[in-house]
């Protein structure tokens, strides 16, 4: 048992909401942050079914919207006075070209500059010393690169730049918040959690992409969501992760980076450039 809080966003489907589960399991308390509160609820019924010790409750956000973003945080500051645990999980790919509420290329916009705006507004809250930063990422950054010069790819886009670069910007990211908050004693650690059969890239308005879902679902090389939030749950409870920081994880155990997501420069870079898109 544990008196420890959580929060994951995506938390009503694949990862998110089996990452959830995994952590009311062990005892937390799980604030589960959707974008729909009909599926939201859903999942948080399935969490009840399961039982388990701990407790989940639904909080909005939609981190493809600034304002959400700000409402979000100020009403997770209105239900908890500390976080133990910030798992940065929601994400979407999108074989078109879409844009955020706020004008921005929406894989960047929602899977960095959503998270980069909802970590920062909820930064005062992680306990010093022992908080969690979790950001899942994805080994598809190794096709990203970060597009200074278009970075909401109003030139020539496709499904690997736009996918690519926000997964990179999700690295670059996590290793620059470990270095600020490194003298706090809060770890910040990257992971990749392999190829999971979920609703990724499935559009929940149309339904499309559900044939690619069913059909991926025969291949026995796809984990199952809680075999790919295992990662997710290791590095946000285990006592083995102790002290260890600025990390990138697969299958939980620290794993080797490609020298671009390694670049301090470009991290810092696009520290400054998400501070100015998002307002802070
Ligand atoms: N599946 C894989 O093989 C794989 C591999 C590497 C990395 N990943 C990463 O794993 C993470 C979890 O994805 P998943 O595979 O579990 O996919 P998923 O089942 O599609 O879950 C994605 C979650 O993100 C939420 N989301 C999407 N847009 C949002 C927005 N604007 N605001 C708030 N929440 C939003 C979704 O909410 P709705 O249901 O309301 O859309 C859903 O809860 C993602 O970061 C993904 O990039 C996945």
């Amino acid at each position: 048992m544990t008196d420890k809080t959580a929060l994951v966003t995506g938390a009503n489907s694949g990862m998110g909401l089996a990452t959830s589960a995994g952590l009311v399991q062990k005892g937390y308390r799980v604030l589960m942050a959707c974008r729909s509160r009909e599926r939201g609820e859903e999942a948080l019924a399935r969490i009840g079914q399961s039982g388990g010790p701990g407790s989940a409750e639904l909080v909005l956000c939609d981190l493809a919207d600034l304002a959400s973003i700000r409402r979000f945080a100020d009403d997770v500051h209105g239900r908890i006075s500390s976080l133990d645990v910030l798992i940065n999980n929601a994400g979407v790919v999108s074989p078109k070209r879409q844009e955020t509420k706020d004008g921005f290329e929406l894989a960047l916009g929602v899977n960095h500059l959503g998270h980069f705006l909802a970590t920062n507004l909820l930064l005062d809250l992680i306990k010093p010393a022992e908080g969690r930063i979790v950001v899942v990422a994805s080994g598809a950054y190794k096709a990203g690169r970060i597009h200074f010069e278009d970075p909401h790819l109003r030139d020539g886009y496709n499904v690997v730049k736009s996918y690519g670069q926000s997964k990179l910007a999700n690295i670059l990211f996590a290793r620059e918040l470990a270095l600020r908050l490194y003298a706090d004693g809060v770890a910040v650690n990257s992971l990749h959690p392999g190829a999971v059969l979920t609703q990724l890239g499935v559009n929940r308005g149309t339904g499309f992409g559900q044939g690619v879902y069913r059909a991926l679902g025969r291949m026995p090389s796809f984990q199952t969501p809680e075999e790919g939030a295992s990662t997710a749950v290791y590095l946000a409870d285990s006592p083995e992760v102790e002290g260890i920081s600025r990390e990138y994880f697969y299958r939980s155990r620290p794993n080797r980076l490609d020298r671009k997501a390694e670049d301090d420069e470009t991290a810092a870079r696009l520290w400054a450039w998400s501070e100015h898109e998002v307002g802070l």
